[in-house]
């Protein structure tokens, strides 16, 4: 039998090139060797305002970037989160075993909710449950992610120990898959942050629908380090950050990357890079609109339907080793 992947992505905002260096790329190669369930987990998005329309919106564009970045579904299940409410049922369980301690401790909640945690949302507090919930109910043996994610990974793992100590064995325990170059692409316009779908400059991301005039100024824009030499270099993050960039779009290795750009300056290093995004968004800005509304709405019914199959199995399970049913 083939091990299974759950990941998914919010969606909110416009996915750029981290997520796709940092998940994307990793589901679509891993799609081959594993049963894999990718999900569009719209009940993480409203931990934060939405506007209602737009969300819906969003939720059915961010099914047909999952498809234009080359997730098949013959080979993998796509779906919406909200169409199998197991994820809020089981959500609710876990979040019983869920000690405070341990979301205070969540990074992630700590910057997003950190101007006013007195009144920022409890789902936002509790959003990590909803993860958790996510990916045991399909006894996922493998989650490929960002680095953001790998503290939630971790929660997830502790939940899953937990519940099998408490209640007996029900859950398989998951292991992240954090790629090694990719995991934290950060920004063009400050490299001590990540990439980030929620940053009020969008000079510091490449979106993956934006057009090649503005991919070309972004990379134009970026920073750079002092010193000119284009290399890998922890002391010089920005111009590490713009290397990997190169390297994972073009599938050089880190040796030919350094020794292509021996000698160069920056000027022409960035008209590569720029060249390079543009052409690799090209055929995916291509593919994007490639399901008509028929055919992508199958593709989520068929999803939600393979979907709930599993997560009713679990939630059972669950319901009855805990003595609700
Ligand atoms: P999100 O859009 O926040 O739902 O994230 C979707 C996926 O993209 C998650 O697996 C994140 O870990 C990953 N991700 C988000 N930002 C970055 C980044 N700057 N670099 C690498 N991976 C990222
Ligand atoms: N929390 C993740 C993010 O913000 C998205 C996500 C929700 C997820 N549920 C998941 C990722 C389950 C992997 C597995 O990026």
């Amino acid at each position: 039998m083939k091990k299974r992947i759950f990941s998914g992505a919010q969606p909110t905002g416009s996915l750029h090139i981290g997520n796709y260096l940092g998940a994307l790329k990793n589901w679509v190669a891993l799609q081959d060797e594993y049963e894999a369930f990718y999900c569009i987990v719209n009940l993480h998005a409203i931990t934060l305002p939405q506007d209602p329309k737009t969300l819906r919106q969003k939720t059915l564009d961010l099914a047909r970037i999952y498809l234009a970045a080359g997730v098949d579904p013959e080979k993998s299940t796509i779906f919406i989160q909200s169409d199998v409410p197991e994820h809020a049922e089981l959500t609710w369980v876990l979040s019983c075993i869920t000690r405070m301690g341990e979301l205070e401790r969540m990074t992630q909640f700590k910057d997003k909710g950190k101007e006013n945690t007195e009144r920022a949302g409890v789902g936002l507090f509790t959003y990590p449950v909803l993860m958790a919930a996510d990916i045991l109910l399909y006894q996922t043996d493998l989650v490929p992610v960002g680095q953001d994610q790998k503290q939630h990974l971790e929660l997830t793992r502790d939940l899953a120990e937990r519940f099998n100590r408490d209640f007996g064995e029900t859950f398989k325990i998951p292991e992240p898959y954090i790629p090694k170059a990719g995991a934290s692409i950060k920004s063009l316009q400050d490299p001590s942050k990540k990439m980030s779908k929620s940053d009020d400059n969008p000079n510091g991301s490449i979106f993956l629908l934006d057009d090649a005039d503005a991919i070309t100024k972004k990379i134009k824009r970026a920073v750079t380090d002092s010193g000119t030499d284009i290399t890998f270099d922890e002391s010089r993050p920005a111009i590490t950050n713009l290397l990997t960039i190169y390297q994972l779009l073009t599938g050089k290795s880190r040796e030919d990357c350094v020794e292509h750009f021996a000698g160069k300056g920056y000027g022409h290093f960035k008209a590569e890079l720029a060249e390079a995004a543009v052409e690799f968004l090209r055929p995916f800005q291509e593919r994007v609109n490639e399901y008509d509304d028929a055919s992508l709405n199958t593709i989520l019914k068929n999803g939600a339907e393979k979907a709930s199959a599993v997560a009713a199995f679990t939630l059972d399970q669950v319901y009855k080793r805990t003595g609700i049913k």
